[in-house]
């Protein structure tokens, strides 16, 4: 290959560089000058973020989505009943549709049209939550501490971004797949182990049915610690005194915790803390993800929120600040008409009917429970959470319960062992599919000689 001699030599050595494996893949085509280069488009080599490389597999429920559409087509007759993926089912309620309504009117009318909405969210909104989440509860959340988003799965994929590549996470195994790979995605988990299905740099916290579910202090000190109580995947919960040792040792350790609460909606029994904010010293260790999903069935309107209290440092840097900069720059708000519907969730109206929304879903829970305890499965979770979580029977692995029950009973699950190696052997089934379904689906897997 002979580049023009006149031309700059180290520009021509990075051309060079840069272009070594497509004229390799052109069959070492000669070119004869940078201008030859430069018109076939090949002055630089777009390199990706090859953290995305790294990570096994595709999104946990979009490989159960594919399953269970190459089942479908093959069987058009059965009838698949999905209990996989925890969606809902049911409708928005009247308060938050009249909400909707409502906004949608005021954006026809010049007069009370919305633009873009303040970046960290509608006033209305923040003290609705305020109010209601915290200050009823007895814990000091402003409504300036509060972030309006688009739902907690992006809250909790992006707020890894605030802190440095070199913290080591801790999470829960079995855990929620986001966590663990937006960090991978960042560059922050180290070398996958395909053997063992764990990042070298991310320490696990196994729960197990040795531990109730509920993973113990790590020995090793995490910077951050994701919590998600109560649990997705496994349903379970702490109570209070338990989640005061982990806020204790968060502040006594300068780690932060990401305290995802979406499910809190599901407590029913009384000592189950509704926020970390209810445990003394969480506002000098803890980021708490809310959402409107579940409690009031948002999956496909899309509306969450995080709180960052003032005080949480990390030295002299306020995390609050970091997230206000990043949320300011890098997205324009919920919709006006959303963060309204969200608000009616808290008017008196909204407030009893969500309230009815859960408990329909909870009757669900109990059905599957109870349905399951008595056909001999081991089975826990499903009291404060949306989620039972079984023991696949007769050793099967979580995939091979995963196919048994589609191809023998037309139900659709979550393997345990999508959401971390300890879930191994397990499966998870959701309370949001619709009661009739929820019968049947029980019903069938009752019917089965396993
Ligand atoms: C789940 O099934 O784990 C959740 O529905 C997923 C989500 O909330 O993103």
């Amino acid at each position: 290959m002979v580049l023009k001699s006149d031309y700059d030599r180290n520009v021509q050595n990075s051309i060079v560089e840069n272009n070594l494996k497509w004229i390799l893949h052109r069959n070492c085509e000669v070119l004869n000058s940078y201008e030859e280069l430069t018109l076939k488009g090949m002055k630089t080599m777009v390199k990706v973020n090859d953290n995305y490389l790294k990570l096994p597999g595709s999104y946990l429920f979009s490989t159960i989505a594919k399953k269970v559409n190459a089942y479908t087509e093959a069987n058009p007759d059965k009838k698949i009943i999905r209990l996989g993926i925890g969606d809902v089912t049911q409708p928005l309620s009247p308060a938050v549709i009249s909400a909707l309504h409502g906004a949608v009117d005021e954006m026809a009318d010049a007069a009370t049209f919305r633009g873009y909405a303040p970046d960290l969210g509608y006033e209305f909104l923040r003290s609705a939550i305020a109010d209601n989440d915290y200050k009823a509860r007895g814990c000091q959340i402003e409504a300036d501490e509060i972030f309006v988003s688009d739902g907690a799965k992006c809250d909790s994929g992006n707020i890894q971004e605030i802190f440095a590549l070199d913290n080591k996470i801790a999470v829960c195994d079995p855990v929620y797949p986001v966590y663990v790979d937006t960090n991978v995605m960042a560059g922050r988990t180290g070398t996958y182990d395909a053997a063992t299905e764990k990042w070298s740099d991310v320490i696990y916290m196994p729960c197990t049915a040795d531990n109730n579910f509920a993973p113990q202090l790590p020995k090793e000190v995490p910077d951050l610690i994701y919590l998600c109580f109560p649990n997705n995947p496994t349903g379970s919960t702490i109570n209070k005194a338990q989640l005061q040792e982990w806020v204790d040792y968060a502040n006594k350790n300068s780690a932060v915790i990401i305290y995802d609460a979406a499910y809190e909606a599901y407590i029913s029994e009384a000592d189950v803390p509704h926020t970390i904010y209810e445990c003394e010293g969480a506002r000098t260790c803890a980021i708490e993800l809310r959402s409107f999903s579940k409690n009031a069935g948002f999956t496909g309107v899309r509306l969450g929120f995080t709180v960052i209290p003032k005080e949480l440092k990390v030295g002299d840097v306020s995390l609050h600040a970091l997230w206000a900069r990043r949320h300011g720059t890098k997205y324009n708000g919920a919709p006006y008409i959303i963060q309204r519907a969200g608000e009616a969730v808290y008017s008196e109206a909204g407030k009893r009917e969500t309230k009815e929304l859960v408990a329909y879903y909870m009757k669900n829970a109990a059905y599957i429970l109870d349905g399951l305890k008595s056909a001999g499965f081991s089975v826990s979770g499903g009291v404060n959470a949306p989620y039972i979580w079984l023991k696949a029977p007769n050793n099967m692995t979580s995939w091979e319960f995963f196919d048994y029950l589609l191809e023998n009973a037309n139900v659709v699950g979550t393997p345990g062992s999508g959401f971390g190696p300890s879930g191994e052997t397990f499966f998870r089934l959701t309370a949001f599919g619709s009661y009739e379904n929820t019968v049947e689906a029980v019903d069938r897997i009752k019917k089965l000689s396993i």
